[in-house]
């Protein structure tokens, strides 16, 4: 056999080298970069046969695992219903978002509904801890509280004190002895959340880690964690906003793609229980460039405004705008507009918002920003009683999208009669909405904006 060559890898990134280097070329970190010494058998050790495991089949007679709510309703719904033992969360999310805060009223309403709960802040001082506690009035919350962050000592306190929660505040400030990388590199994040993630599983824990997101939007450079744990959460919202959304991302015990959504109020975290009339709390008058879409977030329908600018430009390369929908979408929706309804935009800055600081995610937003784009180019106000929805082909037609009663339902609820959707095979009816079905663009165009 060969021999394995040697193979060096950088402790602060984790990428590979095969020659060892002052400096990484990946992430430029000095004297970051480590020989991997492979695992060989020590001495008089030989290398055994395995033993045989037992199979069994994919039947079961076991029940679901229970799971805990905390009461906080928001927060059990994204976590697919409650908390489950022995699993691994991660919450995700800009630093200064309101993780903490969250963590700290999530942890004292389980610990209220009597699980022995355990909260470890690596940033900050029991002090700090206690004086935002009195803020959120939960200093009588029974949550047993430490400041530390060598995880050997948090495990030998975890161990000993057997609770059924602990919150790691944050993953990033943890570290162990073993590792020689500093609090905060990949390895070092790597080995504490292992460490913590096998610990849960085998003494039938919950934890829930902290992580903060770099500026590439990962989580600990490349998403490290996001493998190891079961559930991955994001905490997102815009800084000026107070509206808060936590995200499931990732979940082996519920359905992904859930929201929860949080208000931030100078006594915490408040629970939104009905995120559309919240999202549209802010729509004035009606007015160009306008358009409320009808979306789907996780398993419940929400209605938010998207807002679209289009005014000429003074700039060679014209500007193009866009917060909290994919920009790449847009590019794509500009390209049909110009070449399937014939409505360019070139030499114009384009500006495209959802507002209250919700990303939208959903290809079925592409109607309702094309209608936004052209209200606000044609200067024509769409009636303020009308959701819009629907996929957008290449080739300009409207695709139909998942749940569109649900939809309906929504924006009926919140006192909308008229909708634009796009012509389902089997025509969806719902008394009081007036429903407008339409083949494709050029259609929509012709009928709401006088030309095409
Ligand atoms: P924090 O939970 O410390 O954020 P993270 O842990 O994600 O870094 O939240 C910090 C922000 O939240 C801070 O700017 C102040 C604001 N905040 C409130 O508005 N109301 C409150 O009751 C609390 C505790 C914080
Ligand atoms: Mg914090």
């Amino acid at each position: 056999m060969a021999k394995a060559l040697a193979q060096f890898s950088c402790t602060a990134c984790g990428a590979v080298h095969r020659k060892w280097a002052g400096r990484c070329d990946a992430c430029g970190a000095w004297n970051s970069i480590i020989e991997d010494v492979p695992i060989t058998p020590g001495p008089g050790v030989r290398p055994g046969k395995g033993r045989r495991i037992a199979l069994s089949t994919l039947a079961t007679t076991e029940p679901p695992p229970p799971r805990k709510g905390s009461g906080f309703a928001e927060l059990d719904r994204v976590l697919g219903g409650g908390l489950v033992a022995a699993s691994a969360i991660l919450v995700g999310g800009d630093p200064g978002i309101g993780k903490s805060t969250l963590l700290l009223q999530a942890v004292s309403a389980f610990a209220r509904k009597g699980l022995k709960c355990i909260y470890v802040s690596g940033e900050e001082a029991a002090a700090q801890v206690r004086l935002r506690a009195h803020r959120l009035g939960l200093q009588e919350a029974p949550v047993q509280l430490a400041a530390e962050t060598h995880l050997r000592d948090i495990i030998a306190t975890i161990e000993a004190e057997t609770p059924d929660l602990v919150v790691i505040d944050s993953i990033q400030t943890m570290w162990l002895d073993t590792v020689e990388s500093a609090p905060g590199s990949v390895a070092q994040v790597r080995a504490t959340a292992h460490e913590l993630v096998s610990f849960a599983k085998r003494r039938g824990l919950a934890v829930i880690l902290v992580g903060h997101v770099t500026k590439e939007g990962q989580i600990a450079g490349p998403r490290v964690v996001e493998h190891m744990v079961d559930t991955v959460l994001y905490f997102e919202g815009e800084r000026g906003h107070q509206f808060r959304i936590l995200r499931a991302v990732k979940n082996r015990f519920g359905p992904a793609d859930e929201i929860g959504v949080f208000e931030m109020t100078g006594t915490g975290l408040a629970e939104v229980v009905n995120p559309s009339a919240l999202f549209l709390s802010e729509r004035g008058a009606p007015a160009p460039g306008s358009v409320v879409f009808a979306g789907i977030e996780g398993t419940r329908p929400v209605l938010t405004e998207i807002q679209a600018l289009v005014a000429s430009s003074t700039l060679g390369t014209p500007r193009r705008t866009v917060v909290g929908l994919d920009s790449a979408r847009l590019s794509t929706i500009l390209a049909v507009l110009e070449a399937r309804c014939g409505i360019p935009f070139a030499g114009m800055d384009v500006f495209l918002n959802v507002a209250g600081g919700l990303r939208v995610a959903e290809p079925a937003a592409d109607l309702a920003v094309a209608c936004a784009l052209l209200s606000s180019r044609e200067h024509i106000a769409l009636p303020s009683d009308l959701v819009v929805f629907g996929e957008i082909s290449l080739s300009g037609a409207l695709r139909p999208v998942s749940q569109t009663e649900n939809r309906l339902k929504e924006a009926q609820k919140l006192g909308f009669c008229r909708a634009i959707a796009p012509r389902l095979a089997k025509p969806a009816a719902l008394p009081g909405i007036e429903l407008h079905q339409m083949p494709d663009l050029t259609e929509v165009v012709g009928r709401f904006f006088g030309a095409g």
